[in-house]
This record gives structure tokens, sequence and C-alpha cells, in this order.
């Protein structure tokens, strides 16, 4: 009986994550379910999967399925590859767009994965000249990924001299040095969603996406779908680089290009990656970006969505121009003010004041607030950043955790609250002097 449940509700958990459960990974949900089960006095499945709504239920939950193993350096061949054969490519095309170089290591468990690519560039003198996201669906290992303190074990390929550069030793365990700390951005994301590609969680315009030894747990029908998204997260000449046994079926449009001892994929170019994905609405001509301002009644929005559109195709500077124009006019201030602070993040105190301006258009907009708490914290303002997380979690908390924002996909006010509560509770965070 407490099996068919399990079953049920661990086939609402796939549809949502794309993950396929082993018999262990389903005996350890069913333990977990067992106490759920008595704490909230349930027995029916379907009220379990309607109290899955609440992320803080959802995140527990897929707590409970996925597998954590990870280390710094892992299958070297692959970074050295990257490092010696495509990065210089990239950064060279990178420096004459005046851009930095885009990475996104996608299912990073507690950080080792992107940690590795920051030491490398750090290594390589680079590392102001590029930029790494990494998402979990795991809040545990984001909040691990986050502190930076690691075992023995995961460092072990490290040389020595690495280790001594880059760690301070504490007791058995091994704490990552600050400033390569700080150069991750580490985020939620669910790749069973369709969260990506998105300008607005910084998944759009990538140089290269790694997601290595995530999808082989994941539905083998599942699997496609996301790594055709993968390829429209890239711009052109990206890579994406997966786990060195996934290789994928030779009649998927990716062409396999060999660096060093390893291999990466790129989207092939005779065949749109977009063609497979469900149809999307067209794109709006080109020429909508230098005509003169459309009819009043439509402009603002048009003109938004084609600056949206702009800057998911990783055109920043031209979708800049459209919201300073926007705003200019007095249109769309909001909506304006946000995008361009998401498209001046680099600059944190540019985007700073977009975000306060946002905020202060509505001051209900969660997602601004989060911006300008992790502006403050990036200007090392720790007593501002605190101010801002608290006011965050107090507006996120005071809604129902399961309202989704629309502006950012995926993420829900009961995220948004417990981003803030980490934040304050983070060692390095901007409430660590409290806390100590
Ligand atoms: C085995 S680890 C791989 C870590 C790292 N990429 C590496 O190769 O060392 C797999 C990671 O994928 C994450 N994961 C599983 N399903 C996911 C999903 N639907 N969305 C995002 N991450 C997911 C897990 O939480 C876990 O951290």
């Amino acid at each position: 009986m407490m099996r068919e449940r399990t079953e049920a509700i661990a086939a609402h958990l796939a549809k949502i994550t794309g993950l396929a459960f082993s018999p262990e990974q389903l005996s350890g949900l069913e333990d977990f379910l067992r106490k759920r089960f008595a704490i909230l006095h349930i027995s029916d499945p379907a009220v379990y999967i309607a109290r899955l709504e609440d992320p803080a239920e959802f995140l527990e939950a897929v707590d409970r399925l996925t597998v954590k193993e990870t280390f710094f350096y892992r299958h070297e061949a692959q970074f050295d590859a990257f490092m010696e054969h495509l990065l210089p490519v990239f950064l060279a095309g990178a420096a004459g767009e005046k851009r930095p170089v885009r990475l996104w290591c996608a299912g990073c468990c507690t950080g080792e994965e992107p940690y590795t690519l920051a030491i490398l560039a750090a290594e390589a003198g680079c590392l102001d000249r590029i930029e790494i996201l990494a998402t979990d669906i795991h809040k545990g290992y984001l909040e691990a990924a986050m502190a930076g303190v690691y075992s023995g074990r995961s460092v072990e390929k490290l040389s020595p001299d690495i280790l001594e550069k880059y760690f301070s030793k504490k007791g058995e365990s091994f704490r990552l040095r600050e400033d390569i700390r700080r150069k991750v951005d580490f985020k939620y994301l669910n790749l069973g969603g369709t969260f990506f590609p998105s300008f607005l969680n910084g998944t759009a315009g990538l140089d290269a996406v790694f997601c290595r030894n995530v999808l082989i747990y994941f539905e083998k029908a599942r699997v496609r779908e996301i790594i055709i998204r993968f390829t429209e997260c890239l711009r052109d000449g990206g890579v994406l680089a997966l786990g060195h046994s996934e290789m994928l079926p030779q009649d998927w449009p990716l062409a396999v290009q060999a660096a060093g001892e390893a291999f990466f994929y790129r989207p092939k170019k005779e065949e749109p990656a977009g063609a497979l994905l469900p149809p999307v609405e067209p794109a709006k001509p080109q020429k909508r970006i230098i005509s003169p301002a459309p009819p009043p009644a439509e402009a603002p929005g048009a003109l938004l969505l084609e600056a949206e559109r702009l800057a998911d195709a990783g055109r920043a500077a031209e979708a800049a121009v459209l919201c300073r124009r926007l705003i200019k006019e007095n249109y769309a201030l909001e909506k304006a003010h946000y995008l361009l602070g998401l498209l001046e993040l680099a600059r944190p105190e540019k985007a700073l004041e977009h975000f306060k301006k946002t905020v202060y258009l509505n001051s209900g907009h969660l997602q601004a607030r989060l911006h300008l708490a992790q502006c403050e914290e990036k200007l090392g303002r720790a007593g501002d950043a605190a101010r801002e997380y608290r006011n965050l979690g107090r507006l996120a908390a005071a809604r129902p955790p399961g309202e989704l924002l629309d502006a950012v996909e995926g993420i829900t006010c009961g995220m948004l609250a417990l981003i803030a509560e980490n934040a304050l509770k983070k060692p390095s965070g901007p409430d660590a002097e409290k806390n100590r």
C-alpha cells in the first residue's frame, strides 16, 4: 500500500524534475513519506501531491532523490582541454565584443565543478574576464557550495601547491579562498522545467554549458528536450560539455568537437536547434529596433518584448538602448528599469540604481529586491545587504509560498523567502558579524 503511494508521488516528482528514480531512491522516498504522512496526518497521495505546491515541502522531497557525487577536477582531461583549446578562443571573441566569457554549470552539486573552473581561470590569469553561473535543484547542496568548505576526499585530486594557494585548512576541512567563492553565482534551477534559456536567470548567451553526470539520472525521454534547450542557451560557437561517458545519439542535431583528450558538443549549423522544441512565437522582425516609434498604443509593450528578446539573444547593448528609450518616453518604467538593472549586473553600482527605481515604482517587486541585496553584497556593503535581505524575507513570507513570480520563471515567493533566510545565515553573508 505504502509502495503504491510512494510510486504515485514519485511519478509526480519525476514529471516536475525529469529524474528517473532507482529502487534505493524509492525506498529513501518511502521512508521520508512515511514520516511526513504521520506528521501531516494524511494518507491520501493526492493530498500530499497538492502539498508539494509548497516549495519548502517540494525541496525537502527532492532532497531525497538526487545523487551527490562530485569532487574537484573530476575528469581532468575535459577541464584541461577546455582551458587549452576552447577558453582562449572564447576570451578572444569576448574581448572583441567587450564582454565577459560566460559559463554555466547545470547540476553543480556542492560546487566543486564550478570552483574548479574558477581556480583554473585564476591560474590562467583570466578570472576577472569570466562569469560562472552554477545551478542545482538541491538547496542543501547549494548552501554547502556557497559555504565552500570541503573534505579531504573532495580536494584529493588537486596538487599540494594549488591546495595551499586556494584553501585554508580548518581541522580536517579545506576552506576555499573568498575571491574564488565570490566568483561563482549559485542559483536554484530545476532542469526539469522550461526555465532556460532565459536572460532573466542568466542562462542565455553563454559560451559553454557544463552538465556533467546529471542527465544520466534523468528519464531518457526528457534528455533530448533538455539538451536542445542547452544548445539554445549558447551563443554562436558555444559548446556543451557532458560527462565523459555520456554519449548522445548520432541523429541528434549536435556535432562532436574533439579537443585534446576530451570532446564537447556544438549545435549542428544546418539544423536550427529551435526546430526541435515545441513551437515558440516567431521572433519579431529585426528592423523593429531601428524603425521609428510604433503608434503609442502598442509601443511600450512591443518595445519591451523586443528588448527582452534581444537580451535573451545576448545582444545586451541593443536591449539597453530600447530600455533607455522606454524610460525616456515614460513607458513601461518598472519593467524597463528592471531589465536595465539585469543588463548592468556586471556593474553593481549601476545595476543598483535601476533596481532601486524598480522597487520605488513597485515595492512588491521581489526579484528586484533580491538583486538589490545581491548588488549591495557585491559592493561589500554588508549592512545594507542584510537590510535588503530582511526586507525581501519579510515581504516574500507575507505572500503565499507557492505564488509564482512571472519575471523569474519558476521562482516562487517561498523560494525567495528561503534564499533571503539562507543569505542571512551564510557564514560570509551580510549578517555574519551578528551570527558570530
Ligand atoms: C552526480 S551530481 C553531478 C555534479 C557535477 N556536475 C559533477 O559532475 O561533478 C548530479 C547533480 O545533479 C543535480 N540534479 C538532479 N536533478 C536535477 C534537476 N532536475 N535540476 C537541477 N539539478 C538536478 C543533483 O542535485 C546533483 O547535485
